[in-house]
């Protein structure tokens, strides 16, 4: 295995910093791969980021990551509709920590559910910006 995180985030997350900004806060999504790489560094991790608007590039994208020390997902709004991307997890059977800027369980009902939740090793959701780090030191704790 590598210790190689790739940090892959779905639909619309290429906006942050001008989207929503009441409800994702105006970092944009290079700024949080930059922080996510200091301090996957810090610990002796590289990353490699990746984003995609369409679901079967983030399907290839995770089949490609089963080598990988774990995977940061933000799926956006593919998290409470993906059968493939659940798939696309099991199969690839690497160490997946579902992300969320935002606390979806204080949100519509329809993102109460999360249809890759049940494959990933565990979910991070309502931390701000701050659930990308909080989701790195628990894919670093899970390697360790
Ligand atoms: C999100 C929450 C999803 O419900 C939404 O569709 C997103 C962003 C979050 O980071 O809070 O696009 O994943």
């Amino acid at each position: 295995m590598s210790n190689e995180i790739l940090l892959l985030n779905g639909p619309n997350l290429n906006l942050l910093g001008t989207r929503e900004t009441d409800m994702y806060g105006d970092t944009t999504l290079e700024d949080v791969e930059n922080l996510v790489s200091s301090a996957a560094e810090a610990a002796g991790y590289s990353v490699r980021c990746a984003q995609s608007n369409v679901e079967g590039e983030l399907v290839d994208a995770l089949q490609a990551a089963s080598n990988c020390a774990g995977v940061l997902l933000n799926a956006g709004a593919y998290t409470h509709t993906s059968v493939a991307l659940r798939d696309a997890i099991k199969g690839a059977g690497a160490k997946v920590v579902e992300i969320h800027i935002s606390n979806v369980f204080q949100r519509e009902d329809f993102r109460h559910v999360s249809m890759i939740g049940p494959v990933c090793i565990g979910s991070v959701s309502g931390f701000g910006i701050d659930s990308y780090l909080v989701g790195l030191q628990a894919l670093i704790m899970a390697n360790e």
